[in-house]
């Protein structure tokens, strides 16, 4: 009943030739039996939203701004994210955590932002290794959920996407059993806050590490409806399969 989503990360990547890779991927999914979406650097979205209008791959922004509009040099509002031709946003990526010292509370309200847009908001949550370590995953994970997803989420609007910060970028994967003890988890924290009918029908994607070749394991687990894929979202070649994977785990 939940519609899979392949989602590419392009991070602090991406000069107008990357825009080849988007083409090469709108062309090789006409038709895909998933939701495909690319969240190029903000310099790209425009262009990237009009090379992929009509077609089946949607695009995204990386970030956005709590506020509409003003003085706040450097920063994107979700309107104008919307008007550029995103119809997504990655918010609480654990490198605007770190980077920029992202709290739950600012998160959130970054996303109470998108949703008034009409952004469908990928709130993003994960432990790291010492809190996996110390055995506070499960509360870390619980924290962030309550903190950072907004009253006004709906299935529609809000995806989740645990990306263990461990996993990302290292070529390190969660444990499949792992993954699912987490996926389970925050489908429970959803129903229990938002009720059945919402807290089913959120896509929880996982992000860390996945690739062509682990993402079919992955897309096996329990509650997993999908991925956040950053190196393996800058080429055609490399996100493709990880599509496909996604296609086939939903037949
Ligand atoms: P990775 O990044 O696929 O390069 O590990 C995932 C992410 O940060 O979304």
């Amino acid at each position: 009943m939940r519609r899979g989503l392949a989602a590419g990360n392009w991070k602090m990547n991406g000069l107008s030739t990357s825009l080849s890779e988007l083409e090469a991927l709108v062309a090789a999914h006409a038709e895909p039996g998933c939701e495909v979406l690319i969240c190029p650097p903000a310099t790209l979205i425009a262009r990237a939203a009009q090379l992929a209008e009509g077609s089946a791959v949607m695009v995204g922004g990386q970030d956005c701004h709590a506020e509409g509009a003003g003085a706040h040099t450097g920063d994107i509002s979700a309107a104008m994210l919307r008007d550029a031709g995103a119809s997504h946003v990655i918010l609480g990526h654990s490198e605007r955590r770190a980077d920029h010292g992202e709290r739950d509370a600012q998160v959130r309200a970054k996303a109470k932002a998108a949703m008034a847009e009409e952004l469908v908001t990928i709130i993003c949550v994960g432990e790291t290794l010492e809190e996996r370590d110390a055995s506070n995953t499960l509360d870390i994970i619980g924290g962030q959920l309550s903190g950072s997803i907004p009253d006004e989420a709906t299935g529609h609007s809000l995806v989740v996407a645990y990306e263990p910060v461990w996993a990302i970028g290292t070529g390190r994967v969660a444990e499949p059993a792992q993954i699912g003890e987490v996926h389970d988890f925050i489908r429970g924290r959803l129903e229990r806050r938002f009720g059945a009918g919402v807290g089913r029908s959120v896509r929880l994607l996982y992000g860390g590490s996945v690739k062509g070749a682990n993402a079919a394991e992955i897309f096996a687990v329990s509650n997993v409806d999908g991925a956040l894929v950053g190196g393996a979202s800058l080429t055609a070649q490399d996100f493709s399969p990880i599509v496909t994977a996604l296609e086939e785990a939903a037949d």
